[in-house]
């Protein structure tokens, strides 16, 4: 039996995929991400929504594609930028493909070594995210960055060693300008 093929305009403005399944991440579901604890408890009282995924999902199958946009907000916790939880995929070995749409940010990219690669991302960057790589993407502008992630049915996500030791980098304000620095969080 085939699947019926399938086409969607992404709305370019706003990032919504009509019918997709919206979920919603505020301040509040990325306890313990952000390194400034102080700035982060401060900001809760608004709880602020941090991103938002638009997702058109098959099942876990080999051979098949999910596809979703992100639309992340800007905003910061300290000198750190808003960013998404970011992840390792389950089957590990599994790539993905980001396509930006509007607003600028950046992805930040780590091997389970912790060794991190930082590319930056505005409308029209393509980035490759290969097999084994955790990902994460920034907001460093102030407007929402929002973007197209194409990945295999079968990925699933991995946020475990994540949540619990951060990526090795940070994403930050410094003067005015958007640096990538060493996280003191991160321990081997
Ligand atoms: C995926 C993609 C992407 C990602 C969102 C939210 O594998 O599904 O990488 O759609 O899930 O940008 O980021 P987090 O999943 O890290 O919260
Ligand atoms: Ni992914």
């Amino acid at each position: 039996e085939y699947k019926n093929p399938l086409g969607v305009d992404i709305d370019l403005e706003t990032g919504v995929i009509p019918g997709a399944k919206k979920l919603v991440r505020r301040l509040s579901d990325l306890k313990g991400y952000f390194v400034d604890e102080k700035a982060y408890e401060e900001l809760l009282k608004e709880n602020p929504v941090v991103y938002e995924v638009y997702a058109i999902e098959q099942e876990e199958k080999d051979g098949d594609l999910n596809f979703a946009t992100t639309v992340l907000y800007p905003g910061k916790v300290g000198r750190e930028f808003f960013f998404t939880k970011g992840h390792y995929h389950s089957k590990a070995d599994r790539a993905e493909i980001y396509y930006g749409i509007k607003g600028r940010g950046g992805m930040l990219l780590q091997t389970p070594e912790g060794k991190a690669e930082w590319i930056e991302m505005g409308p029209g960057t393509v980035v490759y995210v290969p097999p084994y790589w955790a990902h994460r993407t920034v907001n460093t502008g102030d407007e929402p960055f929002i973007f197209l992630a194409i990945y295999p049915a079968d990925a699933g996500h991995d946020y475990g060693s994540i949540a619990e030791k951060g990526f090795s980098k940070l994403v930050v304000e410094e003067n005015g300008e958007v640096r990538v620095v060493d996280s003191p969080k991160w321990k081997e």
